[in-house]
């Protein structure tokens, strides 16, 4: 998407010593930026806070980036909110993980037509309490016509979930007479995931230091350029993503070819 430069440089009006926007090659911004947002419990934890306002920092932090992938002109942004794991934390933590998703999404739908945004999940939405399934239909159904950014956020989202299931759908298929065996490849398992319409992500960004993938993406990770960074999600801000672009911007993507 093209960016509009007014609103871009208003956005990144004020820089740190560091990095301005003029480090970042506007033609060279990746179409779809993935992240791992990590560390609402560790930020807590320094603070002396309890990890719920880790997750609301963490919330509030998401709405900056969404705005500054918009102004940068990202075509698709997904984002890591909860794992198919992460059922296993405490129940108190799932609760209230559940109820910020629903009661954001309600307080922030008008921020997705302000800037045009179309939301779309990835990852089973069938198990999650009633209110908050409702809460992401209705914000599907808003933002459906919206034609700029697209804003995919995985929620009961598990990779190896997502390649059984379409493993699973393949078969039926099979099974069914309509998809002939010989007639499988990567394209079409590709269109089985929830990912199916998306191109696959340029940039993976991961905060709070882990060096591994946690069940995000893995078939559509193959090639994606990898930044981690120390910094806890609530305190990764769009600075911080104007770091990682100009780390990208530095990498040679070979796609197991030779240096161009
Ligand atoms: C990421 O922060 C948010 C979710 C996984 C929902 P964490 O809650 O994992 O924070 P840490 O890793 O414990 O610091
Ligand atoms: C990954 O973070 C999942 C999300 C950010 C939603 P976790 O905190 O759950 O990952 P692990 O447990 O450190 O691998
Ligand atoms: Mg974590």
């Amino acid at each position: 998407m093209v960016p509009d430069l007014a609103k871009l440089q208003e956005h990144y009006a004020v820089a740190p010593s560091d990095i301005s926007l003029a480090d970042i090659n506007l033609e060279h911004v990746p179409r779809h930026i993935s992240i791992i947002m990590d560390g609402n419990g560790r930020w807590a934890r320094a603070q002396g806070l309890d990890r719920s306002q880790g997750h609301k920092a963490g919330v509030a932090c998401l709405k900056e980036i969404i705005t500054s992938c918009v102004r940068l002109g990202v075509d698709v942004l997904s984002a890591y909110a909860f794992s198919t794991e992460n059922w296993r934390r405490p129940q108190h933590e799932v609760d209230l993980l559940m109820q910020l998703f629903a009661h954001t999404l309600v307080k922030e739908l008008h921020l997705f037509t302000e800037e045009n945004v179309k939301l779309v999940f990835l990852g089973d939405l069938t198990v999650l309490p009633k209110k908050t399934r409702e809460t992401f239909e209705l914000g599907l159904e808003r933002t459906k016509n919206n034609t700029g950014m697209i804003l995919a956020l995985a929620v009961n989202y598990g990779s190896r979930a997502e390649l059984t299931r379409a493993t699973r759908l393949i078969a039926q298929e099979v099974a069914a007479g309509s998809l002939d065996i010989e007639k499988i490849d990567e394209t079409v398992l590709s269109n089985y995931l929830y990912t199916a319409s998306l191109p696959d992500p340029e940039l993976l960004i991961r905060t709070s230091g882990e060096l591994r993938i946690s069940n995000f993406l893995l078939w559509q990770l193959a090639y994606t350029e990898f930044y981690v960074t120390d910094t806890f999600w609530p305190d990764f801000d769009r600075w911080e993503l104007a770091r990682a672009l100009v780390s990208f911007q530095t990498r040679d993507r070979r796609f197991g070819g030779v240096k161009s």
